[in-house]
C-alpha cells in the first residue's frame, strides 16, 4: 500500500501478538509498547540521511557518517500516544517532544482537541506522530492539522495497529505524510474500535476502563 510501511520485523510480531492477548498485565502490556516503540522509531528513521566527517579515533583518522538532516521532534497524541515515547527517546535522546492532547468522543468518535504543546522550531524539524491505535484516523488526521497549522511541513504517523479505513482517510486527507505500522487489521467496529485488534490502547496501558 502506496505510503505505508508495514514493520515486520519477527520481533515487533511476537511482540505485538503478547500485547493482544487479553490476559496480558497493564505492566505487561506498557512494557511492550515500549520495547515496540523503540523498534518502530528504528525503522521510522531508518532513511534518514547521513553525512561524513572527519574524526580520529585512538588509532587513526577516519571520515565517519553522523546524521546530517532534521532533528527531530516526537509527537505522542495523549494519551495512549505516551505509550511509545519513552522507547523512542531511549534511541534519540536529543529529540523534542511535542504533546497533542486530543480525546474521541465515545458518541461521535470526533477528535476534541484539549491541550497543545510543541517547540518553537517544529517548521525545521522532523516531526513524528505517535498513536498505537490508527482506528478512524480522526484523532490523526486533526492532530496532523494541529501541527501542520504550527508550521510543520516534513512529518510521519507512527502507531501499533492500523485499520484500513484509517490509513485510506489519512492517506487522502495529507497524502504527505507516511504511516509505519506494526499490522494492519481487518476493520473497524461499530464503536470504532479495530478488530480484531487489542482493545482500548490507553486503558490497557493504564489500567482504567
Ligand atoms: N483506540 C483504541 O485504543 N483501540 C481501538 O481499537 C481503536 C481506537
Amino acid at each position: 500500500m502506496e505510503g505505508v510501511t508495514v514493520v515486520d520485523h519477527p520481533m515487533v510480531q511476537h511482540k505485538l501478538t503478547l500485547m493482544r492477548d487479553k490476559e496480558r498485565s497493564t505492566k505487561g502490556f506498557r512494557q511492550l509498547l515500549n520495547e515496540i516503540g523503540r523498534l518502530l522509531c528504528y525503522e521510522v528513521t531508518r532513511d534518514l540521511p547521513l553525512e561524513y566527517v572527519d574524526i580520529e579515533t585512538p588509532l587513526t583518522t577516519m571520515r565517519a557518517p553522523r546524521l546530517a538532516g532534521k532533528k527531530l521532534v516526537f509527537a505522542p497524541i495523549l494519551r495512549a500516544g505516551e505509550g511509545f515515547l519513552e522507547g523512542m527517546l531511549d534511541l534519540v535522546p536529543s529529540a523534542r517532544v511535542a504533546h497533542i492532547g486530543i480525546y474521541r468522543d465515545p458518541a461521535t468518535l470526533k477528535a476534541v482537541e484539549y491541550y497543545f504543546k510543541a517547540p518553537p522550531d517544529v517548521a525545521e524539524r522532523l516531526v513524528i506522530l505517535l498513536d498505537p491505535m490508527l482506528a478512524t484516523a480522526n484523532s490523526a488526521v486533526a492532530a496532523v492539522e494541529r501541527i501542520k497549522a504550527r508550521g510543520a511541513r516534513d512529518i510521519r504517523f507512527v502507531c501499533l495497529l492500523a485499520a484500513p479505513e484509517g490509513i485510506k482517510r489519512l492517506r487522502e486527507t495529507h497524502p504527505d505524510v507516511r504511516i509505519w505500522t506494526a499490522a494492519i487489521d481487518s476493520h473497524l467496529n461499530d464503536h470504532g474500535y479495530i478488530v480484531p485488534g487489542l482493545g482500548d490502547a490507553g486503558d490497557r496501558m493504564y489500567g482504567t476502563k
